[in-house]
């Protein structure tokens, strides 16, 4: 039988956005082969109703879960809207989501006003709801749905002139008084968006994300359930997609800093 331990861990998203997470998780776990899968033929997910990105997870989590030892939804509305579902299928095997870093964001000051940008899908889920009520005595909070900026940075475009006017507008409302204190980005695609959303609020704006919360996760299960693989040789990293004409989107993205 082979060890379970030297399979692959695999990495989901929509499409592109999964691969700032493949980016900690290697950090972090430098020994592992990763398999990234992006659904780029069908995303954005976050503008479709949640029976058809359940159906799109379970398929595609089924598949990577024939060769893979555990599975990363590198995808705030995969884990919204799917997470649940596929642990009761897959009881026994590491299954990690994305949470949308609302916690550390409450730091930045006394009561802060928290903008949430996240998909469309994520903001009406019950799990953020519940997050944000949970803390609602902390915060001011803001929602936001941004898909454009998900198609922008699908098309490699999440720092540029198109990304600034989309920001432009989308982000008008949360200005003067209403000016966040600190914004969370609550979907996988938007860090790659961080330069753009800077020069919107300003450098000093703080932004969260969960992607290394995510990777320290995935790290901490697979220690405790003894998945880790042991060997002392780099691990490999293998990006494939629904849409292969947007691989060199997934290289180019993966190779920055
Ligand atoms: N990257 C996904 C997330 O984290 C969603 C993007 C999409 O709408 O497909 O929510």
């Amino acid at each position: 039988m082979l060890d379970p331990c030297a399979a692959p861990i695999a990495v989901f998203d929509s499409g592109v956005g999964g691969i700032g997470v493949l980016r900690e998780v290697k950090r972090l776990l430098p020994h592992e082969d990763l398999l990234y899968f992006g659904d780029s033929a069908m995303a954005p997910y976050g503008e479709k109703p949640k029976e058809a990105i359940e159906a799109l997870v379970l398929q595609h989590a089924t598949n990577l879960l024939k060769t893979a030892k555990a599975l990363v939804l590198a995808c705030n509305t995969a884990t919204a809207v799917a997470a649940k579902t596929l642990r009761a299928k897959y009881p026994t095997v590491p299954i990690i989501g994305m949470e949308p870093a609302i916690k550390p964001a409450l730091t930045v000051s006394p009561r802060p006003r928290v903008l949430v940008l996240a998909t469309e899908a994520t903001l009406r889920e019950e799990k953020l709801r519940a997050l944000l009520r949970a803390h609602a005595a902390q915060a001011v909070f803001y929602k936001c749905p941004a898909p454009g900026l998900v198609r922008l940075v699908e098309a490699g475009l999440g720092d540029s002139a198109e990304a600034d006017r989309y920001l432009h507008d989308i982000l008008a409302p949360f200005s003067g008084r209403n000016r966040p204190d600190a914004v969370v980005l609550g979907c996988t695609h938007f860090p790659f968006a961080k330069a753009a959303i800077l020069r919107h609020f300003g450098t000093d704006m703080p932004l969260f994300d969960g992607a290394v919360g995510t990777a320290r996760e995935l790290a901490r299960r697979l220690d405790a359930e003894g998945l880790l693989n042991p060997t002392e040789h780099k691990g490999s990293i293998t990006l494939t997609s629904s849409s292969p004409v947007v691989l060199p989107v997934y290289e180019k993205l993966f190779h920055l800093s």
